[in-house]
C-alpha cells in the first residue's frame, strides 16, 4: 500500500510560475521539487540542533612535508576514530594532497573535530559540509 498523501496548495500564480521556472531543467514534476525542498528544510532544522546526528563530507588540502602534520592528523582520526567512516586521498602534486574524510556522529563533534584538523599547521583549506543522516528519508 502506497504512503503518498496527497494535499492541495493554494499559492499566488506569480510565485508558482516563477517556481515552476526555475524547476523546469531539474524536475519532471512539482511534487518532486515540492518533497526535495520539505527534505531540505528539515535537515537544515536538525543541523541547528547540535545533540542530532548527522553525516557530513570534511575536505582537507594540505602540505604534507609539514613537520608532523600527518602524524597529527592520524592521531586526531585514531582518538575519535567512531567518528571517522572512510578517507578518500589524492596526491594532488608533490606538495600537496587532498583528503575527503567521511564523518558521522553528533553535529557539535564533528564541528569540533574538523575544526581541530582545518586548524592544523599546513592545512592550506579545509570545509565541513553537512548532509542527512538518512533516517530523513522514506521510500516515495
Ligand atoms: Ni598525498
Amino acid at each position: 500500500m502506497s504512503n503518498l498523501t496527497r494535499f492541495g496548495i493554494s499559492i499566488d500564480k506569480k510565485l508558482l510560475q516563477k517556481f515552476d521556472k526555475l524547476i523546469e531543467n531539474s524536475y519532471d514534476n512539482r511534487s518532486e521539487a515540492i518533497r526535495d525542498l520539505i527534505r531540505e528544510e528539515i535537515i537544515k532544522n536538525e543541523w541547528e540542533d547540535s545533540e542530532e546526528k548527522a553525516s557530513g563530507s570534511l575536505t582537507l588540502v594540505y602540505n604534507h612535508h609539514k613537520r608532523k602534520l600527518t602524524e597529527k592528523m592520524l592521531k586526531i582520526q585514531h582518538n575519535h576514530h567512531h567518528l571517522f567512516k572512510s578517507n578518500l586521498h589524492v596526491h594532488l602534486n608533490h606538495d600537496f594532497c587532498l583528503e575527503v574524510i567521511i564523518l558521522q556522529g553528533k553535529i557539535r563533534q564533528l564541528q569540533q573535530i574538523s575544526e581541530k584538523l582545518i586548524g592544523l599547521k599546513g592545512v592550506k583549506h579545509g570545509k565541513l559540509v553537512f548532509t542527512a543522516s538518512g533516517k530523513e528519508f522514506v521510500e516515495d
